[in-house]
């Protein structure tokens, strides 16, 4: 297994297969980042070294990539709390290598069905997020028992035993989860008058956990979860549906009803209702090759896909960081986001123009829209094909969640995105359960309609799936071969992120790692264009003043944005699996 060199984690590197020969990028790489790593027939890159170590076990020991993921996941809420975990959801894009067939799993939270649209009025965000009024229905339980079912190939009960041993035997807290939960301590007036970290069993587990000191455990620190390895157990014996009915459901809805913020209204019956939905893959072509991700609730295949085909109508040049193709990158960026904005929803309750938004045509007219100089805020178009009048949403209020990309021996390959929405959910930790719940819900639009009562696609109803962002991503050649599995952490950042990630690769010839490493920047259709300063030793040193002075010459609003992605990038060539990790998080790459 392969991670960061420097961050101290050696006692956990175990080496498949370390850095062999890749294809010879195009545009100049920076050796002074991190190096790409290829295998020869199976490979696994998650945020955290733990669950790729996890993930790599079950490959090599035969176990496929649905195996594989399942291990990861219920290791990655164990080790990286902050961002996904039982209590949250998740989307897969599977191609199965003996069909070559592509599908995606749905297994995005809902709303209890008691919920109203006005469920989030007047409420600030914040005051939204750190209550039970914010989650929504996990759906990872679920999804990972029917990804199993259909695609596992090891018995499920094996893929418990790495979890299992760590919450029981311990692990090490990451910096970063220490870091994040002062982070949120610090939004505190103090140690007892909290809303962050409000929870009691949240603060003990995560915290120094007194009235006068009420620090985070150190990064470091050797945590226990009892609690969670008993609910692994649970699902390990009776399945999902020992998650979401009996004892653990009860807790759940128990937490959520007993909220010492805003109690929520989540019942035992909402949990005993949960589905995952098997939808079909949304592709879209780019430059002969087809880029399939899951459509709506997440608005990420859509909104990447409509990115890519404005962006073929234009040669990007072989300089990722050239200010044309900075420029180009954002007016796609803008016009995708104002389509997203006005149309994408839960389709179970609203209609989506889907196959028009991605329409060769009018995609072209979208293109037709860019120039030479900052297009300012974007509006959306219309095109072809059904769709529900609605009004556009305004905000975009997004922070936990995590990235899982593996390829194995069989010719499967997964992209899986999964999340608890912000760092550490809604902050509570359901009592006896060792996990965390999600606050997914304030993934909708507060409101439900605009000033003059026009609905808005994404509002609140009941029993519906927020909007995601979340950007799950296979790329396949003309003949249907996986080329690449790609996907991000990031919030509505994810959307240009995994864009970003597809043309590294394909326009400017770079490896996985090298197209991780190549400093972000984006245009969520807002007043400002980011762009991510250089992180030495991680992302390629550049003078960011060069293309900040570029694009103001074009009407840019530059702002300079540190941009936390977590992509997991795998490339299949003739040669073996090519992967890159994030070292902006821990990201770590597994297999042999
Ligand atoms: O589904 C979504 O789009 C968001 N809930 C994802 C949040 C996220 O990526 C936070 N990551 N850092």
């Amino acid at each position: 297994m392969r991670i960061r060199p420097s961050r101290g984690l050696g006692a956990v590197t175990t080496v498949a297969a370390l850095a062999a020969t890749v294809a010879a990028p195009v545009a100049a790489q920076d050796e002074t980042a991190p190096q790409a790593v290829t295998t020869e027939q199976e490979m696994v890159v998650t945020a955290n070294p733990l669950a790729t170590r996890a993930g790599e076990q079950v490959l090599r020991n035969g176990g496929t990539a649905a195996d594989a993921a399942v291990a990861a996941q219920l290791v990655l809420g164990l080790v990286e709390p902050q961002s996904s975990g039982l209590g949250g959801g998740a989307f897969v894009v599977w191609h199965d290598g003996e069909t070559g067939e592509i599908t995606t799993y749905d297994g995005r939270e809902k709303t209890p069905m008691a919920s109203g649209e006005d469920r989030f009025v007047g409420l600030s965000f914040t005051e939204a997020w750190q209550s039970g009024l914010s989650a929504g229905v996990p759906g990872t339980p679920a999804l990972l028992e029917e990804l199993h079912s259909d695609h596992g190939g090891m018995p499920w009960q094996r893929l418990f035993a790495p979890g299992l041993r760590l919450a029981l035997g311990g692990f090490e807290m990451t910096d970063r989860t220490a870091a994040l939960v002062d982070s949120y301590l610090a939004r505190n007036d103090s140690c007892t008058d909290r809303l962050f970290f409000r929870d009691p069993v949240a603060f003990e587990y995560f915290t120094n956990g007194s009235e006068t000191d009420c620090a985070a455990k150190p990064g470091g620190t050797r945590m226990r979860n009892p609690d969670y390895a008993n609910t692994l157990k649970t699902l390990r014996k009776e399945g999902a549906e020992g998650f979401y009915t009996g004892e653990i459901a009860e807790a759940v809805a128990e937490a959520v009803q007993t909220d010492p913020h805003i109690p929520g209204d989540m019942t035992v019956e909402d949990l005993a209702a949960y589905d995952v939905v098997e939808r079909p893959a949304v592709c879209a072509d780019y430059r002969g090759h087809e880029v399939c991700g899951m459509g709506p609730p997440s608005s990420g295949a859509l909104a990447v896909g409509q990115m890519l085909g404005i962006l073929e109508h234009f040669d990007l040049g072989d300089d990722p960081l050239a200010p044309e193709a900075v420029h180009l990158f954002t007016q796609a960026g803008r016009l995708a986001f104002a389509d997203r904005n006005l149309y994408v929803g839960d389709t179970d309750f609203v209609t989506v123009p889907v196959e028009g938004m991605l329409d060769e045509d009018y995609l072209a007219e979208r293109a037709a829209l860019v120039g030479e100089e900052d297009m300012g805020t974007a509006e959306p178009g219309t095109p072809p094909g059904e769709f529900d009048p609605t009004a556009p949403q305004t905000e975009s209020n997004e922070s936990g969640t995590s990235h899982v990309s593996v390829v194995d021996r069989y010719g499967n390959a997964l992209s899986m995105t999964t999340t608890i929405e912000s760092g550490f959910g809604n902050g509570v930790m359901v009592d006896g359960g060792g996990f965390l719940l999600n606050n997914e819900l304030t993934d909708f639009s507060f409101a439900p309609t605009d000033d003059e009562g026009v609905p808005i696609a994404n509002r609140v109803q009941p029993g519906k799936r927020p909007r995601s962002s979340m950007s799950p991503t296979i790329v396949r050649d003309a003949d249907g071969q996986v080329e690449l599995v790609t996907g991000s952490p990031g919030g509505s950042r994810i959307i240009g992120y995994t864009a970003q990630s597809i043309i590294n690769v394909i326009d400017f010839g770079l490896d996985p790692q090298q197209a991780i490493n190549v400093p972000h920047y984006g245009n969520r259709n807002t007043t400002t264009t980011d762009i991510e300063p250089p992180i030495p030793g991680v992302t390629w040193d550049y003078d960011v003043e060069a293309p900040r002075a570029a694009l103001e010459a074009r009407g840019h609003q530059v702002s300079l944005t540190t941009q936390t992605s977590g992509l997991g990038v795998i490339q299949v060539t003739e040669d073996g699996l090519v992967g890159g990790a994030d070292y902006r998080r821990d990201g770590a790459i597994g297999g042999q």
